[in-house]
Order: structure tokens, then C-alpha cells, then sequence
């Protein structure tokens, strides 16, 4: 009993100690010229929908829910974010070489399609985040629609 007590003594100092190691904020609050928007075309419909469901980790703004303030929960967002951007930042769409927007859209069709993105995890938490059927086609569609006009360069 006295073990068990020490034991539950040492997690709650654990779990204090690491409530201090905050990830910095992925906030940049300002619209770059590369964004998305300036880059490409894209109906107001699916940009909100984009906004809902994919910006918290593939843009420069992510609306932080409460959670953030537990750890490790921050933690785990703030690694989701990280591997989100480097793999797709619609903040910064306009850097990408016009072949590899082209590549990043058709892999956005395919990961609504198939239902890994937003991330499950994500979205077990962020219900409201989770893609209608409708909501799906206006991305897949709009991809349909747009991944051709991008002219890439062979
Ligand atoms: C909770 C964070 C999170 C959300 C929300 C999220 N993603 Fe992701 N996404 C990631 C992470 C992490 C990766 C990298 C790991 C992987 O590929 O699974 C990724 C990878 C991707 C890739 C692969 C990029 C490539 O190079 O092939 C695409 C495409 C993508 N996400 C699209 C979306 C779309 C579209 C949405 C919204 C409908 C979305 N994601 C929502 C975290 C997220």
C-alpha cells in the first residue's frame, strides 16, 4: 500500500513537471502570398471546407482547442502539425513547383477518398472536422476540376 502511494505520488509530479513544456503556438495570423487562395483557384465552399477539416494541420494557422493545455495531449498535436505542413501547408501552396501542386491535389482526392484524412484520431475528438459525403465530392470534385489546369511542366 505504502509502494502504491509512492507510485501514484511520482506519476502526479510527472505529470505537473511535464505541463510546463509547452510547444510553440502554430499562429502566424497573416494570409502569406503563397497561400492556397492566391495560388490556384478555389470556390469559397471548399475553402471552408478545407478550413474545417484540414487547416489545424496543414496551414500556418491552427485554431488550438483546449486539450492543447494538457500534456502530452499538446504534444501530440503539435508533432501532428509539424508532419502535417512538411508534407502539405496550404499557406504556402504557392511555393510548391507547379508539378508538385498538381501531385499534392491528387493525393488530396486520394486521402478523402479513402478516409485517412483528417486524421481518425483527429477527428474521434473534432467531430464536427469528419467529411459528409457531400463535403467529400466538393473536394474531390474540385480536384477533378482543377488538377488539369494547373499546366505541369514535363
Ligand atoms: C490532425 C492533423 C491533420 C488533419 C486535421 C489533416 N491532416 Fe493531412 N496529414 C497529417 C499528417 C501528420 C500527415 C503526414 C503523415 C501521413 O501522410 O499520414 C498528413 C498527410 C496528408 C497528405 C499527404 C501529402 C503527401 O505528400 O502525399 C495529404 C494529401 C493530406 N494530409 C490531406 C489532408 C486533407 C485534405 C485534410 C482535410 C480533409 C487533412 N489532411 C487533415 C495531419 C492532418
Amino acid at each position: 500500500m505504502k509502494l502504491f502511494k509512492k507510485i501514484l505520488l511520482i506519476i502526479l509530479i510527472v505529470f505537473i513537471a511535464i505541463q510546463f513544456i509547452r510547444p510553440a503556438r502554430n499562429t502566424s495570423g497573416q494570409a502569406l502570398p503563397t497561400d492556397i487562395t492566391k495560388t490556384i483557384n478555389i470556390p469559397d465552399k471548399v475553402l471552408d471546407v478545407l478550413k474545417n477539416s484540414c487547416y489545424d494541420c496543414h496551414s500556418n494557422n491552427t485554431r488550438y482547442p483546449w486539450y492543447v493545455n494538457i500534456q502530452p495531449f499538446g504534444w501530440v498535436l503539435a508533432r501532428h502539425i509539424k508532419n502535417g505542413k512538411e508534407n502539405l501547408n496550404f499557406s504556402e501552396f504557392g511555393t510548391y513547383s507547379k508539378r508538385k501542386q498538381a501531385n499534392k491535389l491528387r493525393s488530396v482526392r486520394k486521402r478523402v477518398k479513402d478516409g485517412t484524412m483528417p486524421l481518425p484520431s483527429y477527428t474521434f475528438i473534432h467531430t464536427d472536422a469528419k467529411l459528409s459525403p457531400e463535403n467529400k465530392k466538393l473536394i474531390t470534385d474540385w480536384v477533378a476540376n482543377t488538377k488539369d489546369s494547373i499546366d505541369v511542366i514535363r
